[in-house]
């Protein structure tokens, strides 16, 4: 990792201070500048973290050129094609893909841990039932932390692991029963006798009244839609975990605080954002009017769904989505759905505009999944419950990875102050 190269850095003249570069197996090498304010007294400045590597990962990787995604190595396109979500949250947390067996003995730990504790349905009755749903996601999971005090010991492997097994088993009943809580409707207990799409459908859209059988197409397209949303490297609502987690804080209450962090529409929230502004549209007649509000500097209105801060070509995860989108909507004789024909015009006609082809702002994961999303009936306001869902297998990944991490310590960014010279205080007498 470390290589012989090294940085040199010469400041006004000074003798020149040299720093380690380090190759990666994959992506950009790094200056390691962890010794430049010892060597330097100097900070680096890099808002919003363009340039900078935050930790060691080997979970995941993005090369934004080629518009790649890999997961412990492997493309997601295969991952898609071949895996289902479970065999892909086993292989996050554990580094390789599962063998038969490892697959059955997850999926049935996994099974035993969907309940949730029944005090912890009581919280739900302290919102509003209009609550915004990544509301009661951020209180409910926070909340968690309350419930496991028998496996607090996060040195502790198996603690780590319980509470990673816990969190991915009782996510769709927790968005399920945000669901059923803003409806009024009676919370529904998991089955286990379902996989885990066609478990989290049921508690969605069943009722204790009657059986309801999982249309397999929508479970494994929801499937898919879950390993495509499953992890993506260092991006924000991660970053937020890992800077939770340094501080020794329990993974319950740093999940919470990612959640928080995925609803803005900059990151998770753009698959909301995204199928109100296709209604907003509405005609492909008024594409026009949009593009150039979202080329317009005076107007904040974005492209909801496009762009990203690492694919300067196509995000894999788009492709294969829209894939998931045309399957959907074929087995439910929606191929004419006016939001999708409406969406593949709008990304057609973006896409040939000069101003998306100099920025490199194409599709991002958020462009179809509102729509497929919408499709299968889950209601807008519940898409970014769906992407934390998945996300937690990643996020839950990297809080391990870096708790595990050797040269973990709490992370404590410094800044670049330029607020008022220091001065002294004026007693009020005397304040003009
Ligand atoms: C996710 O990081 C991840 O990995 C996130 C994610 C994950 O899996 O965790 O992939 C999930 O968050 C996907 C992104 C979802 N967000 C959206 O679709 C919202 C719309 N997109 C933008 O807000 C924006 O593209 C971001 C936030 C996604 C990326 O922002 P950047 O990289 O900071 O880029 P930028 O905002 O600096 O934009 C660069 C230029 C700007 O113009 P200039 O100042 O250079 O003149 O491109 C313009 C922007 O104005 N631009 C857009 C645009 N996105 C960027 N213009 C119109 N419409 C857009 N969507």
């Amino acid at each position: 990792m470390t290589t012989e190269r090294k940085a040199t850095l010469s400041i006004d003249g000074q003798a020149p201070v040299e720093f380690p570069i380090m190759s990666p197996t994959h992506g950009n090498d790094c200056v390691d500048i962890r010794t430049l304010g010892g060597k330097t007294g100097l900070f680096t400045y890099d808002s919003g973290f363009l340039s900078t590597a935050s930790c060691k990962s080997k979970v995941t990787f993005i090369d934004g050129d080629k518009g790649e995604l890999l997961y412990r190595g492997y493309p997601i396109e295969q991952l898609a094609e071949n895996c289902n979500f479970l065999e892909v949250a086993y292989l996050l947390k554990n580094g390789e893909l599962p063998n038969a067996t490892e697959k059955t003995t997850f999926e049935n730990t996994i099974k035993k841990h969907t309940m949730v504790h029944e005090q912890l349905s009581k919280f739900y009755s302290g919102f509003r039932r209009d609550a915004h749903p990544m509301a009661v996601m951020t209180g409910v999971v926070g909340a968690l932390s309350a419930f496991y005090h028998d496996a607090m010991d996060f040195s502790d492997a198996d603690h780590r692991n319980v509470s990673f097994i816990r969190l991915v088993a009782k996510m769709p009943t927790i968005v399920a029963m945000a669901y059923k809580y803003s409806t009024g409707a009676p919370f529904m207990y998991p089955d286990n006798d379902l996989d885990y799409a066609s478990n989290f459908m049921r508690m969605m859209f069943g009722n204790p009244c009657e059986k309801y059988v999982a249309n397999p197409v929508l479970s494994r397209a929801l499937d898919v839609i879950f390993t495509l949303h499953a992890d993506h490297e260092q991006n924000a609502s991660t970053s937020t975990v890992r800077l939770a987690g340094s501080s020794g804080a329990n993974p319950f209450a740093c999940i919470a605080a990612g959640i928080a962090c995925l609803w803005g529409p900059a990151h998770g929230g753009a698959n909301e954002a995204c199928l109100q502004m296709l209604e907003e549209i509405g005609d492909v007649s008024r594409v026009g009017e949009y593009i150039k509000r979202a080329k317009d500097k005076n107007d904040s209105f974005k492209l909801m769904g496009f762009g990203h801060r690492v694919y300067k070509n196509f995000d894999p995860r788009a492709k294969l989505m829209r894939k998931v989108c045309g399957e959907v909507l074929s087995e439910l004789g929606l191929e004419n759905d006016r939001l999708f024909k409406l969406a593949m015009e709008l990304e057609k006609i973006a896409l040939e505009d000069p101003y998306f082809v100099e920025k490199k702002l194409y599709p991002n994961v958020d462009f179809y999944s509102g729509i497929v999303q919408k499709a299968i009936g889950i209601p807008t306001e519940m898409f970014t419950c769906i992407f934390a869902l998945a996300r937690t297998v990643g996020w839950m990944t990297q809080w391990e990875e870096m708790i595990t991490d050797p040269e973990y310590k709490i992370g404590r960014p410094r800044q670049l102050y330029i607020g008022a010279a220091k001065r002294d205080v004026v007693p009020l007498t005397k304040r003009a």
